[in-house]
């Protein structure tokens, strides 16, 4: 099934996503929309000549409005992070224009997905800006570092990234929990793999937090790894894969926490982030959960201030 994907922001993110999801043939229409509206027609009209390399799809520059036609709304609108910014250091700049886009999709039936940093935060100011079901509101939240954690896993263990099962929840950002615990090589826990050290998972954990300060810190901001990672959640909606995957949603009590949008492993498929299946945590897994969210809860509250 082709889908009608609409983004806003065609800046370094939002060029990638439509570019990987071009290639992935997952949208029939790809409309772009960005307050520069000359930047986003001129984006259209570049990936609209390379027409003959991707399936099919039409490719154009639409005013805002139009994005409530659309199946899927990416928001990839926003300031991206310097060198030495966080993630939250962002919310101020952000979060204005992001409630305004969730107001502007105030009754929109299909899905968001919010990309714009701090993610966690500005997918519950979308929700609640556009009074939106907290399901069809997701963020890529730690998919990202997931996926950054099981290439490093890879590398390390020299193993291809289809064997290694291993996912980050709680904030994308400073705050982020890789679940050690519950890792698994194939069918065997990776605690159990030889030549696995403890301090393997202190040197990766902080490898995976870094991984975006290190390439901003090189080009200026990071883009293909979060174009890719956006667009393979794009065809998990569009094909209704109900796959689980570690999204951000405004969470409704799963592993007790209410209210704070966080990444937990979610079913993902047609309807959105439907049913969150809290994971099995250790001790240490659950306090850093638990402080991820309070984390959240503050950045969130500071908005009020
Ligand atoms: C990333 O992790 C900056 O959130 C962005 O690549």
């Amino acid at each position: 099934m082709k889908a009608s994907i609409g983004i806003i922001g065609t800046g370094w993110v939002g060029t990638s996503v439509a570019f990987s999801t071009l290639l992935a043939g997952h949208a029939g229409e790809l409309w772009l929309h960005d307050l520069r509206a000359d930047v986003a027609e001129g984006e259209a009209m570049d990936l609209a000549d390379g027409a003959a390399f991707y399936p099919r799809c039409a490719v154009s520059a639409v005013p805002l409005a139009r994005m409530r036609e659309a199946d899927i709304v990416v928001l990839a609108a926003g300031r991206n992070g310097r060198p030495d910014e966080s993630r939250l250091d962002l919310l101020r700049d952000n979060a204005r224009a992001a409630a305004g886009f969730g107001r502007a999709l105030a009754g929109f039936g299909g899905i968001v997905i919010v990309v714009t940093n701090p993610v966690d935060v500005l997918t519950r100011v979308v929700a609640e800006a556009g009074g939106l079901p907290v399901e069809r509101v997701i963020g890529t939240g730690t998919l990202l570092d997931s996926a950054r954690l099981r290439e490093r896993l890879a590398v390390r263990l020299g193993l291809s990234t289809q064997s290694v099962h291993a996912q980050v929840v709680g904030e994308h950002g400073d705050s982020s929990v890789p679940l050690w615990s519950s890792a698994r090589v194939g069918g065997m826990a990776l605690r159990d793999w030889a030549g696995w050290q403890p301090g393997d998972e202190a040197a990766l954990g902080l490898q995976v937090r870094r991984a975006a300060y290190e390439v901003i810190r090189r080009k200026g901001a990071t883009n293909h790894a979060i174009g890719l990672v956006t667009a393979e959640l794009i065809g998990c909606i569009v094909n209704d894969e109900h796959r689980l995957l570690p999204v951000s949603r405004v969470q409704a009590g799963a592993c007790g926490i209410h209210g704070v949008a966080l990444s937990l492993p979610a079913l993902v498929g047609a309807g959105g982030a439907l049913q969150v299946v809290a994971p099995t945590l250790d001790a240490a897994e659950r306090d850093a959960l638990a402080a991820s969210a309070a984390v959240l809860g503050a950045a969130f509250g500071s908005l009020a201030g």
